[in-house]
This record gives structure tokens, C-alpha cells and sequence, in this order.
């Protein structure tokens, strides 16, 4: 850390905070009598505190954001040459960047032909919904209009995405919530809700939509939103012959497929998107955090030609196209920024070194499953890894929550900043989160995971 702040700028800093911001996903209560914990600086994989401490941060911000790691002098450099040349018109207009990355982007997702620029995963969730809603209204006499979304799933904060939220935590109390959004059940083994395995396991996981489907009526079920690898709500894996099923059942029924990429997107799993794993054709694709790695604020809902021909079907009536503006939608720094991020992870192949170091990973957290009878499940894909935490293996009973807070927090004491599911599944916020930036050596890997050892074994013996 370069130390240019004094004592005093770091203080007035950290009462300006306590003074005034109401910080995201925190209880206040009691919050006050500690100082928040200020981020300074960021180089590559490490961020330093106000206090000059170092941490190496297997979070990539937190929330599975900076996937290049932090301190890009060309990222910075691509968004500030953008800002000095155009800095915003709003998006019905064209930008430079906007058509270089919308075309490197189509480059990388085959099938996909049309970018819809928007400024956060919830709205580029959101604009998912309103088209498929829309096309309901075109195609089907507004009747095939209700959403599927998947519990255990998480699309966003804003009233629409908490509809299709699988996450109880996160929706509880913001009610009447939008109608025509339905749950269908989540896919994860560990927790299994039938006594199957392997294929048939992932067979009869999909088919349980089919049944969602069914009760409801294929004729009103316009859309099914789901999370390639789901994030938050416990780094779920998809079990073999899940999404083969899912994309049958979706084209049987004439339902709009749309993959909530907002994590999994820009290499996050070793691959551009996550669906790519699973040869799945989606209708729409939605990604935010990684697509600039949070140099700038930009989102996409990217869809296919034939999703983009059905609003252009009757010119003669004004309201038949997609009548939606986002106004940040227009920043041009959102894609000078993503495009010099991705260019960095072509150039430094990155995807490469994902899945390396997500192997790992993977590696060295079953070798702490063998070590801990805490950790009941090791789950992930390239680097974006999950451990769930049990007091019996065999009855798989959640450690109790604060125990959680208590690891998280003795990683961070050794130094390094590990996440945690927060607020999302009533009683099963147990796990603890990994998806360190895409640079990751395999000396972070091992730090990350040593660190993770210690902290279990004083936190549970
Ligand atoms: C899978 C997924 N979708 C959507 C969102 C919402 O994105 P944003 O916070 O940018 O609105 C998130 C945020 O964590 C997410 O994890």
C-alpha cells in the first residue's frame, strides 16, 4: 500500500462511513460499535485495509466480481481514453465500444446474435422478463406469460427478480411480490429429494419442472430462469443429465430458456459461460459481475436472432417492439472496460488457468473433507468453489450459523477474505464460498485453503 492517506484523511474516512452509509446486507444494530472495515487499494489478488493490513482475497471482491484482480492499468487507461472521448449517449444511439464489445462478445457465445446494455444483473434479469413477457403478449394472447425460476436461486434485488427469488431470506418482509413467477425445485444431490444417482438423478430433478409445468399448464409458462451453477444459494453443481432434460422439456413445451450468467459469466467457471459445460442452447443469457470485473458498471441480456425478429413482426403497431430504456445502459465506459477485460483473459489465458487452478482447488478442499468431519459436501467448477459445513455427516444438520460469521472471520485474522452463503436459504446458510480472481497461483490456491484448515480446526476441533 502506497500509505498517500494520513492518520487523520483514514479517520475522517471511517466516521464519514459510520456517519452516513447504510451498508449492503448488514444488521446495523450493533455494527455501530465496531469501525467498518474500508478497502484502500487493490493490487492483483491482494486488497489492504485502513489499517494497512493485507489480505489475499479469494471473494474476488466479495461477490465474485474482479475476476482479473484489481490495479489493471489498461483496463483504467481503455475506460479513462472512452471517458476523455465520449463518456455517455443514451444507448438508442450508438458508441464505439458498445459495437466492438457486443461483437467480440456474440464471438464467444454461438447461437446468441443481440446485446441489450443495461447497468446491474437485476435489470439485465429484468429485461429477460419483460421480453419474455412481452412475446407472451405478441405470440400468445398474453396467456404464456408466467416465469419458472428455481429454489435455491437468486436473479437479483429489485421487485421482479425477488418474484423468481429462491432465496426466502432475501424475500421475506418485501412482499406482495410481482404475480405469474413459480418455483420449481432445486437440483442439488447432497441434498436429494429423490433416492436416485448420477443421470438419473439430474433426469428426475428435470423432470420435476415438467411437473411445475404441467400443474400450471404448458400454455401459460412462458419462461424458466435458472443459474448455470447457482451462486449464493450454495454453490450447487448440476447434477449429469440435468440440462440435456431441461432443454427437451423447454423445447417440448415452447418455453423461453433464459441462464442467469451474472456470476458464472467471463470465464468465472474455466469456460465464458457456464452453460457452455452443458451444450445447452439458451434463448436468453444474462451476465454483470465479471463482464468488466467491476471497472466499470455494465450488464448485458443478450438473446438470439429469432427472439429479436418477433419484435420487429407488425412495424405498423406502434407498441409491438421492446419499448424499454435503462439510462446507464449508455455509459460507454461499461464496455471499453469489458473489452479490455476480455481481451486480458484471452491474452493470459485465463480460462485456461481457471480450470487449473479450479482442479486445485477442488483438490485441496476434498483433502480437507478427508481432515474435518465438519465438511459434509465439496462442490464447484473452475473457480468458483463451495464447501457445506454440518455438525453429522450423516444427518446432514447445518452447523449453527454464527459458527459461519467465526470461520469467515478467522481466514480474514490469517489474512485472507473468504465468503460465505448470507441470507439466502432459511436454516441452511452453511456454506463457506471460494472464487478468488481468474490470476489465482497455485501458491493463492494453497494460502486460500491453509487458511481454511486452520480456521476450521479452531472453530470446530
Ligand atoms: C446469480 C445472480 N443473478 C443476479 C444477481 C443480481 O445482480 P446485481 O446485484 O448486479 O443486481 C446476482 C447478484 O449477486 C446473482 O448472484
Amino acid at each position: 500500500m502506497d500509505g498517500a492517506l494520513s492518520k487523520n484523511d483514514i479517520s475522517h474516512i471511517v466516521e464519514a462511513d459510520k456517519a452516513h452509509i447504510w451498508h449492503h446486507l448488514i444488521q446495523h444494530k450493533g455494527f455501530e460499535t465496531n469501525d467498518p472495515r474500508i478497502i484502500l487499494e487493490g493490487k492483483g489478488m491482494r486488497v489492504w485495509d485502513q489499517h494497512g493490513r493485507e489480505f489475499l482475497d479469494a471473494v474476488s471482491g466479495g461477490v465474485w466480481t474482479v475476476n482479473v484482480g484489481y490495479g489493471r492499468e489498461s483496463i483504467a487507461k481503455a475506460v479513462y481514453d472512452q471517458l476523455m472521448k465520449l463518456c455517455y449517449f443514451a444507448q438508442s444511439a450508438g458508441s464505439i465500444p458498445g459495437s466492438l464489445f457486443a461483437e467480440k462478445l456474440i464471438e464467444k457465445m454461438p447461437g446468441m446474435s443481440r446485446v441489450y446494455y443495461t447497468n446491474s444483473g437485476s435489470e439485465a434479469n429484468e429485461k429477460a422478463f419483460k421480453m419474455i413477457r412481452q412475446i407472451a403478449h405478441k405470440k400468445y394472447g398474453g396467456k404464456k406469460h408466467k416465469i419458472l425460476y428455481r429454489d435455491r436461486d437468486y436473479h437479483g434485488g429489485t421487485l421482479a427478480t425477488m418474484s423468481a427469488g429462491g432465496q426466502d431470506e432475501r424475500v421475506m418482509q418485501y412482499g406482495p411480490l410481482a404475480p405469474g413467477f413459480v418455483r420449481v425445485p432445486h437440483c442439488m444431490q447432497y441434498r436429494a429429494q429423490w433416492d436416485l444417482s448420477g443421470e438419473e438423478y439430474g433426469q428426475r430433478a428435470a423432470d420435476a419442472i415438467e411437473e411445475v409445468i404441467l400443474a400450471e399448464g404448458p400454455d401459460t409458462v412462458g419462461g424458466l430462469c435458472l443459474e448455470p451453477v447457482t451462486a449464493g444459494g450454495g454453490v450447487i453443481t448440476p447434477p449429469p443429465g440435468y440440462w440435456e432434460r431441461v432443454q427437451e422439456i423447454c423445447t417440448k413445451y415452447d418455453i423461453l430458456l433464459h441462464i442467469d450468467e451474472v456470476v458464472c459469466g467471463i470465464g468465472r467457471t474455466g469456460t465464458w459461460f457456464g452453460y457452455q459445460h452443458y451444450g445447452i442452447k439458451p434463448d436468453f443469457v444474462t451476465m454483470a459481475k465479471g463482464v468488466a470485473s467491476g471497472y466499470a458498471a455494465i450488464a448485458c441480456c443478450v438473446t438470439t436472432e429469432e427472439v429479436f425478429e418477433m419484435f420487429k413482426d407488425d412495424a405498423s403497431d406502434k407498441l409491438n417492439y421492446f419499448r424499454d430504456i435503462s439510462t446507464f445502459g449508455g455509459c460507454t465506459a461499461g464496455p471499453a472496460a469489458a473489452l479490455e477485460n476480455m481481451r486480458i483473459i484471452e491474452d493470459e489465458n485465463l480460462l485456461e488457468n481457471c480450470t487449473n487452478m479450479g482442479e486445485r482447488m477442488m483438490g485441496n478442499l476434498h483433502g480437507l473433507m478427508e481432515k474435518h468431519k465438519v465438511v459434509g459436501d465439496v462442490r464447484g467448477k473452475g473457480l468458483f468453489c463451495g464447501i457445506e459445513l454440518v455438525s453429522d455427516r450423516k444427518t446432514k444438520e447445518p452447523v449453527p450459523e454464527p459458527t459461519i460469521a467465526q470461520t469467515v472471520a478467522e481466514c480474514g485474522a490469517q489474512g485472507v477474505i473468504i465468503g460465505a452463503s448470507n441470507r439466502s436459504v432459511p436454516g441452511l446458510n452453511n456454506c463457506l464460498c471460494f472464487s478468488p480472481a481468474l490470476i489465482a497461483t497455485a501458491d493463492d490456491i494453497d494460502q486460500i485453503t491453509d487458511a481454511v484448515d486452520v480456521a476450521l480446526g479452531k472453530v470446530y476441533g
